[in-house]
C-alpha cells in the first residue's frame, strides 16, 4: 500500500472509533452491541491508544470498575438503558450496582495492558494505569483457575459458548446436544433485526444459550457452583492461549513493576498452561482441538481457535506445524483466517463463526507466528486482513471466499486492529 492510502485508511479507522466512543467506554458497532464488551473493549484499546493514550487506558479501567468481588470480570457491561439487544439486563439478573451479564469471556486484558504499557509515550500515565490494574487482572486470572479448573489441570473450561468470543463455532455443537431447552422462557431475538439470520445462530442454538442463562441464574451466578453444575464444560485451546499469553504478559508486567507475588503467580499459571496445552494437540489435523470435559474426550473439529496457541508460548514444532495448516488452509480460501477448515462438511462461509474470517483473530495469530519466526505467514495474513477492509470496509466478519461484509458494519474492534496492522509494528 503507498503511504498516502496508509494514511486515509488510519483516518477512516479513527472515524470508526470516535463514532462508537461513548466517553468512558466504546460500543462494538450502533444497533446490533449498544454496550461495553469485554475482550472487544480490551483490544479496542489498542487502537485508541494511537491517537489518546489516557482514553485508552480508560477503556480498560471503565470494564474494571465493573469487575465483580469474586473475581470474573463479565462479559458485557450493560451502561445504559436500550432495549436493542437481546439477553439484556432483565434476563441476567445479576444484581450487580451497574446490571452485567453473568458470565466472562477471553482474558485478553493482561495481553493489551502490556503492550499499552510496552508502547506508551506517557512513562507517568502508564506506570499509575498499569499498577491499579495490576491486581485486578491478577484477581480474574486467579478467579479463572479457582472456579473453572477444579482439579488443577492448568486449563480452563469455559461453560457457555459466549465465553469464548467465538460464539457459534462448530466446537460446540456436540457438547451442545447435551443441553435442554425444556423451560426457556419465551423471548424475542434482536439480533436478526440488526443482521441477516443466515449469517447468525439457528433458533435451536439460541434456545439452549438461554437455557444455560437461565440454569446459571437459577444458581444465583454463584461460581464456586456453575461450573460443576453446567453440562457444557469445554476446553477451548483458544480460549487458554489468550489467558496463558495474559498470565506471561502480567508477570513480565509485574516484574517491571516490582510486584513479585504477582509476577511469581501469573508465571506459575503461564508455565503450568502451556504443559497442559499439550493434552490438546491433534496430530490428524495439524493443530490444537478442543477438550469436552462432561464428555471426557477430544473434539473432532478444526476451527481457528486451534490455530490461537500460537498467541502463548508454545514449542517451536507445534507453532511450525500450525504454519504449515495455515499454509494448507489457504489453498482453499480467498482470505485468511477462515473460522472454521474450509474441507470440512459442517464448513460456512457466512454464518456466525462457522467459517467467517475475523480481525482481531488474524491479529493475535499473527501476532504469534511472527513472535514465533514464522513472519512470511504472519505477512500473508496481515496483507488478506488488510485486503478486506479495503475491498468490505470495517465489518464484523467477512466470507473468507467472496470477501463479502458479514454481521455488523463499521465495527470497533475491525477498525482498532487495522489501525494495529497498520501502525503497531513500530
Ligand atoms: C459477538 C462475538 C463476540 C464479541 C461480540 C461483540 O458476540 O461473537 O466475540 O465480543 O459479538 O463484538
Amino acid at each position: 500500500m503507498i503511504s498516502l492510502a496508509i494514511d486515509e485508511t488510519i483516518a477512516r479507522a479513527v472515524e470508526v472509533l470516535r463514532e462508537n466512543d461513548q466517553g468512558t467506554y466504546t460500543i462494538p458497532t450502533k444497533g446490533l452491541y449498544p454496550f461495553q464488551w469485554n475482550w472487544d473493549s480490551c483490544l479496542t484499546a489498542l487502537g485508541l491508544a494511537h491517537y489518546d493514550e489516557a482514553r485508552a487506558w480508560t477503556e480498560i479501567d471503565t470494564l474494571f470498575a465493573h469487575q465483580w468481588p469474586d473475581g470474573m470480570v463479565p462479559h458485557i457491561v450493560f451502561h445504559v438503558w436500550s432495549d436493542g439487544y437481546f439477553p439484556g439486563p432483565e434476563v441476567w439478573r445479576t444484581n450487580r450496582p451497574t446490571a452485567t451479564s453473568g458470565i466472562t469471556q477471553p482474558a485478553v486484558a493482561g495481553f493489551a495492558v502490556r503492550r499499552l504499557f510496552d508502547r506508551a509515550k506517557d512513562k507517568t500515565l502508564a506506570v499509575e494505569r498499569a499498577r491499579a490494574l495490576l491486581p485486578k487482572i491478577d484477581a480474574w486470572h486467579r478467579w479463572f483457575y479457582e472456579n473453572r479448573d477444579p482439579n488443577g489441570e492448568g486449563l480452563v473450561a469455559i461453560i457457555h459458548p459466549w465465553e469464548s468470543g467465538r460464539d457459534n463455532s462448530i466446537d460446540w455443537d456436540d457438547a451442545f446436544e447435551r443441553v435442554p431447552t425444556e423451560g426457556v422462557e419465551p423471548y424475542t431475538r434482536r439480533d436478526i433485526l440488526h443482521a441477516d439470520p443466515a449469517h447468525r445462530p439457528t433458533k435451536a442454538q439460541y434456545d439452549r444459550y438461554i437455557w444455560l442463562l437461565q440454569h446459571f441464574r437459577g444458581l444465583g451466578w454463584d461460581n464456586a457452583r456453575l461450573h460443576d453444575a453446567s453440562p457444557f464444560q469445554v476446553v477451548d485451546p483458544g480460549f487458554n492461549a489468550i489467558l496463558i499469553r495474559s498470565a506471561a504478559d502480567l508477570a513480565d508486567l509485574a516484574e517491571t513493576l516490582g510486584e513479585k507475588d504477582i509476577a511469581n503467580a501469573n508465571r506459575a499459571r503461564a508455565e503450568k498452561g502451556v504443559a497442559a496445552m499439550e493434552r490438546l494437540w491433534s496430530d490428524a489435523h495439524g493443530q490444537y482441538i478442543c477438550f469436552d470435559r462432561v464428555a471426557g474426550k477430544l473434539v473432532d473439529s478444526a476451527s481457528v481457535g486451534g490455530f490461537l496457541p500460537v498467541f502463548a508460548a508454545i514449542p517451536e514444532s507445534r507453532a511450525a506445524a500450525i504454519a504449515a495448516t495455515i499454509e494448507r488452509i489457504a489453498g482453499k480460501a480467498h482470505y485468511i483466517v477462515p473460522s472454521h477448515d474450509p474441507g470440512d462438511a459442517r464448513f460456512d462461509a457466512k454464518r456466525y463463526w462457522r467459517g467467517p474470517v475475523w480481525l482481531v483473530v488474524n491479529y493475535m495469530i499473527a501476532d504469534g507466528l511472527a513472535a514465533a519466526g514464522h513472519s512470511q505467514m504472519a505477512q500473508r495474513i496481515t496483507q488478506s486482513s488488510l485486503d478486506l477492509i479495503a475491498e468490505s470496509g470495517f465489518a464484523e466478519y467477512y466470507d473468507p471466499l467472496s470477501g463479502e461484509p458479514l454481521g455488523g458494519s463499521r465495527f470497533t474492534w475491525t477498525a482498532a486492529m487495522v489501525i494495529e496492522f497498520l501502525k503497531g509494528r513500530g
